[in-house]
């Protein structure tokens, strides 16, 4: 393949990108949570293709993208609690893991051969830009290499992906910064989080007026994503550092902290999350081969139990 193009999200880049996914090609562009790998999810070779460029295994679904709840309700069955998250947080960094509808039109592999399909409706204006222009589903995983730091910015595209996709749509950095919140319903059972993410769960269980379940432990993980090892950076990662040894290099968060790099200097969680992989792609430009990360302690509430999350997988043992 060719260059990339790197497209201005004005209303011909729009036009450009939308061309793009009806001929089946690849477009990354911005959501509010993280980049994502955009393709029709109606075509088999343009899903294929996702697959392909990412390096993802077969067994992992994709998120497919629609403009609204009603799109979505095309796709999938959602029961009356779905209704009421779709109402309370769409469009917005939520996913929903629902009973697909047969019939629904989609490329068979976007999941992976799972009887469910995960729905979200993004909030970013040039999603939502894109999404009407193309007028279809749009299948779209973070846009990296399976196993690495989703991207935050079209540069991290560009680092990882760049040559392997049409064109990226460049909207600037992604204001939450971590993937959404993954929540699974289905008819009869209570409602699971599959992942931790940019919407706290805190307000979804506000919302359903019930807690959330853990995933089960199956033969397979319920999000199939969701192996151990993944986020992962260049570099190593020590957890709850509370300071730097020699030749690491130290992510801060909060005021008191003189760290290399700070997650936050004001000590809040939003913008920690909307830092954390920007700072992670950053240590790794600063850090030697085999350098070491020394990341500060962060609260596991809110949004912090999604950026803990993202820190435990990028400091797992690599398979
Ligand atoms: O914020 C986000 O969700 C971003 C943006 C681009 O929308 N997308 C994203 O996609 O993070 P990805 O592919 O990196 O993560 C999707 C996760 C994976 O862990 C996958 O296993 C899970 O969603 N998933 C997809 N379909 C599923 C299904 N039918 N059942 C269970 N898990 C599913
Ligand atoms: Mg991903």
């Amino acid at each position: 393949m060719p260059e990339t193009l790197r497209l201005v999200p004005d209303p011909a880049g729009i036009a450009r990108a939308a061309a793009l996914l009806a001929r089946g090609a690849l477009v990354a562009f911005p959501t509010e949570t993280v980049y994502g790998l955009g393709g029709d999810a109606r075509s088999d070779a343009a899903v294929a293709a996702i697959f392909a460029a990412k390096g993802r295994p077969a067994f992992n679904p994709l998120i497919v993208h629609v403009a609204d709840a009603q799109a979505a309700a095309a796709l999938a069955h959602l029961p009356p609690e779905a209704e009421r998250l779709a109402a309370a947080f769409w469009p917005g960094p939520l996913t929903l893991v629902l009973p697909a509808r047969a019939a629904a039109g989609l490329a068979p592999r976007v999941a992976a051969g799972l009887p469910s399909v995960a729905l979200r409706v993004p909030a970013h204006p040039v999603a939502r830009a894109l999404l009407s222009a193309f007028g279809g589903p749009v299948a779209a995983p973070s846009a990296n290499p399976s196993g690495r730091i989703s991207p935050t910015r079209a540069g991290h595209v560009m680092a990882g992906l760049g040559g392997r996709i049409a064109a990226v749509l460049d909207g600037g950095a992604c204001p939450v910064g971590l993937e959404s919140t993954i929540v699974a319903l289905a008819p009869g059972a209570p409602p699971v989080l599959l992942r931790p993410g940019g919407l706290p769960a805190e307000r979804i269980e506000a919302v359903l007026g019930r807690p959330l379940g853990a995933p089960g432990a199956g033969p397979r993980p319920a999000a199939p994503g969701q192996l151990a090892s993944h986020y992962a950076p260049a570099a190593r990662l020590r957890l709850n550092a509370a300071e730097a040894g020699q030749g690491e290099l130290r992510l801060g968060f909060g005021p008191g902290d003189s760290p290399d790099l700070n997650l936050s200097p004001a000590g809040d969680l939003e913008e920690a999350a909307a830092n954390l992989f920007h700072l992670l792609h950053e240590a790794d430009r600063r850090l030697p081969p085999g350098g070491v990360i020394a990341v500060a302690p962060l609260p596991e509430t809110g949004l912090g139990r999604a950026l803990n999350d993202r820190l435990r997988r990028a400091a797992a043992p690599r398979g």
